[in-house]
């Protein structure tokens, strides 16, 4: 069912995508006497139950054939995956989560995207250190178990890269919400305080200023304010209940919740506390919002409000015809917890409520469902997502009159995708 539509939109910059539908027809949702499909109800003679099969007739494998499981090779599709013309390389690049095949709130290990300047660095624990210097009391060298005799704490939350449906700035162009939406995990973290570590090194007055630094080939290093630091920022070790992967700063990485992925180093090294912002690279020519009138937006770190409509999507097209229908997504916001998602099928013309489910986290994702009997006819989808401080998701074109169409990041906009009257589902924008 994945085969069509699994890649983006090509391996060049594909315009044809952008497709602008002018004023969304009367879409229909209207109850219809709704039945699960046929074949849910059972076909006489289906082989899946009149015939023994293999997994029912032999032995399977013992306890010792897989010391650490993977998935099913019935879901060997279910993978991250990049855009090829997106970066020059695959070492400076990106891939993305698929999100159209995960439910329920926490992203896999094994299918985080992610997003690194110079490659995957591997790193041997045992030669790990964490150096705090600068305006401290005491400068300070921890190895690894050092790091792991500070209190623990467990907490859920997002990280959405800040250039999260960058491309969609000008248009509708990348065909699933994996490559509009899929620079975002939600994952629940294991560290200590960072205030914790600081505290212990003593921090000068003066110091206001944290410029985290990470182990890897591109060295990243981004200014983070004092207050923020004290406020939640974890130094973080386990993801998931395991070790954190390589791919996600193994063996330790800043956790900076709610604000731009950018800043969450990765292969923590080192933290400098300073009294000012350092104006490095990634916060002057990179990771800024440039505006309409050429100037630009800086130390923009919150994700605002946002979320996407998972399923159905253009990886993932109404398939079953007409009937009872669950579509899902995910909703999230850099403030604190989503307390309302809308769900329109009619391109935004009318609203209803979506049913939240499973557990609400401050600054982690929420999954919401709406239960509909779709009549068949053709859809538009949108959602809407609310958070607790009454900040609501904005639509593109709103956007796109406050900052232009000139930036990359924090693009936050409503998305829609057009279900045709055949189930399939595209990337789509409504002028
Ligand atoms: N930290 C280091 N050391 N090197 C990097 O390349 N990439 C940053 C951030 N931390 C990066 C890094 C960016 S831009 C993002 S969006 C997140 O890590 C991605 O985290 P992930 O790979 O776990 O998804
Ligand atoms: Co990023």
């Amino acid at each position: 069912m994945d085969k069509p539509s699994e890649s983006p939109s090509g391996p060049v910059l594909n315009l044809s995508r952008r497709r602008l539908l002018k004023g969304a027809a009367t879409a229909g949702s209207a109850a219809v006497a709704g039945t699960l499909a046929p074949a849910a109800a059972g076909a006489a003679g289906d082989p899946a139950i009149t015939e023994i099969q293999d997994w029912n007739r032999y032995l399977g494998d013992g306890v010792d054939a897989r010391p650490y499981g993977s998935p099913s090779q019935h879901e060997a599709h279910v993978i991250r995956r990049n855009v090829p013309w997106l970066t020059a390389d695959p070492v400076s690049s990106v891939n993305f989560t698929p999100l159209h095949k995960l439910d329920g709130i926490i992203t896999p290990n094994g299918l985080c995207f992610e997003r690194h300047h110079g490659g995957i660095a591997e790193i041997d624990p045992a030669a790990h250190r964490l150096m705090i210097n600068g305006l401290v009391e005491r400068p300070l060298v921890f190895a690894m178990e050092d790091i792991k005799r500070f209190p623990r704490y467990n907490h859920v939350y997002f990280l959405e890269c800040a250039a999260n449906s960058g491309m969609e700035w000008r248009g509708a162009q990348l065909n699933g919400c994996q490559f509009t939406h899929g620079m975002v995990h939600n994952v629940m973290y294991t560290g200590v305080k960072l205030g914790d570590i600081l505290n212990e090194a003593g921090l000068k007055p003066s110091a206001k200023w944290l410029l985290p630094e990470g182990a890897d080939a591109s060295a990243m290093t981004r200014s983070v304010p004092l207050e923020k630091a004290l406020d939640d920022c974890l130094v973080a070790f386990c993801m998931n209940g395991e070790a954190l992967r390589p791919e996600q700063g193994y063996p330790l990485r800043l956790v900076v919740p709610g604000w731009e992925g950018n800043m969450w180093i990765k292969w923590l090294r080192r933290i400098e506390v300073g009294d000012q912002p350092w104006h490095h690279r990634e916060e002057t020519s990179k990771y800024t919002d440039l505006l309409a009138d050429g100037s630009a937006r800086r130390f923009t770190w919150t994700m605002d409000v946002k979320s996407v409509i998972t399923n159905p999507s253009p990886q993932a097209p109404l398939d079953h015809g007409r009937g009872q229908t669950v579509l899902t997504g995910l909703a999230w916001s850099g403030h604190g917890r989503i307390s309302r998602v809308d769900v329109s099928v009619d391109g935004g013309r009318n609203w209803q409520t979506a049913r939240l489910d499973g557990p609400s986290y401050s600054k982690s994702v929420h999954r919401f469902y709406h239960d509909f009997e779709w009549n068949g006819s053709e859809l538009f989808l949108q959602s809407r997502a609310i958070d607790e401080f009454g900040n609501v998701q904005p639509t593109k074109n709103a956007l796109r009159k406050a900052r232009g169409e000139n930036s990359i990041y924090h693009n936050n906009g409503i998305q829609t995708w057009h279900i045709g009257e055949d189930g399939s589902a595209e990337n789509v924008e409504i002028s």
